[in-house]
């Protein structure tokens, strides 16, 4: 029907659940499975492609996690029913986001898990996602979704979603073949402890483009104040290693790795915070750093992985120097309820 329109849809209220069984039951009934099915490029995202892990079992452990967030009361869902076609055509699930809640003193929450049919428009999509937000009753909710979901950016844009930043991730797979060490002054090994505080310091005042410094609703020096606890935390075992570059006896950078091992099938590394100090920058600190850091996870995962907003042109340069590929762009968007 070239040029033509869908026939009008007659669309039931969206209907809500918090309990395992409704989930269970719309997790087997066949609208659902299709949803899943005709998003999966979208729900797979960074892991789409990668032949190191199984599709399938990352997406099983989404859904699988979708289900106990609900099931053990920390997560809400949201269904959006056909009535006429007698199936479902959109599912959200949500829960608060903890730690950015502590942090930030405020009510927030996040999207977990986001598919529609794509033949549902941006106004039924607003309306399941703003649900969500009223039903987790939080401030804000935070959502990262699949820039080819544009309908979904659409949608939350509509209902006065904030865009803060635009991720893109890369993916680097282990050969034995190592990007090539180019500068001998540059000395990275694992942190000590009498560098932790110059880190955290360091943390502070480097990271500038995220989604937190993207809101202008979230005040800078918080925002700020999170990469050093980040740092701090990681140094305290959120993350497997930190390591740390040297040079002439000064700290240049750091990086810090770690194995996700929480998706079955899917045992992949991930770099999360790589900074180097601004007396340092553009002197090959950076590079060396992400090279150490492949060396570490070499023997132990296939795959690694690394975002970075799409502005941040260094960070990018510096990844795809070190051989990795990109792979997934997303957009992170802020939903605000009125009167936050
Ligand atoms: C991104 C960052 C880690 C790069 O570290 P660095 O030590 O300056 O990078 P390197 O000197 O190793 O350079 C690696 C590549 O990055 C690029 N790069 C470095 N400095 C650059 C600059 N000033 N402008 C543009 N590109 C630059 C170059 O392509 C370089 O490759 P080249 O040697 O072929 O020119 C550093 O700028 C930083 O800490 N930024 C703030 C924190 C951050 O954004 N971290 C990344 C996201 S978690």
């Amino acid at each position: 029907m070239l040029g033509g329109r869908l026939p009008p849809r007659r669309w039931s209220n969206t209907r809500t659940s918090t309990d395992l069984q409704s989930l269970d039951t719309a997790v087997s009934h066949e609208g659902l499975g299709q949803l899943i099915a005709d998003n999966r490029e979208c729900l797979l995202g960074k892991f789409l492609g990668d032949s190191n892990l199984s599709e399938e079992k990352i997406l099983d452990s989404l859904l699988a996690t979708a289900k106990a967030q609900v099931s053990q009361g920390k997560g809400v869902v949201e269904f959006l029913e056909d009535d006429s076609a007698g199936k479902t055509v959109g599912i959200a699930v949500g829960e608060p986001a903890v730690w950015d809640s502590e942090h930030f003193r405020r009510r927030l929450g996040k999207v977990t898990l986001v598919a529609f049919d794509r033949i549902v428009g941006t106004g039924h999509r607003a309306t399941v996602l703003h649900k969500l937000l009223t039903r987790l009753n939080v401030e804000m909710l935070f959502a990262r979704v699949n820039m080819n979901d544009l309908l979904t950016i659409q949608a939350l844009e509509r209902d006065g979603a904030i865009l803060t930043d635009v991720l893109v991730t890369f993916r680097y797979e282990t050969s034995g073949r190592l990007p090539p060490s180019n500068s001998p002054g540059i000395h990275v090994g694992p942190s000590e402890p009498n560098e932790n505080e110059e880190l955290t310091r360091l943390a502070s005042r480097i990271f500038t483009v995220d989604r937190f410094h993207g809101d202008p609703l979230l005040p800078k020096s918080k925002s700020d104040e999170l990469y050093s606890k980040w740092v701090s935390n990681s140094l305290a075992g959120f993350a497997d290693i930190v390591l740390v570059a040297r040079q002439a006896g000064r700290v240049a950078g750091f990086i810090t790795c770690k194995v996700d091992g929480s998706t079955p099938g899917g045992e992949h590394g991930i770099i999360d915070l790589v900074g180097v100090s601004p007396d340092f920058a553009g002197n090959g600190v950076g590079y060396e750093l992400v090279r150490s850091a492949l060396e570490w996870f070499e023997p132990k995962v296939r795959s690694v992985y690394v975002g970075t907003q799409a502005a941040n042109n260094r960070a990018t340069r510096l990844y795809t120097k070190s051989r990795f590929l990109p792979v997934c762009s997303e957009a992170t968007l802020h939903l605000w309820s009125l009167g936050s």
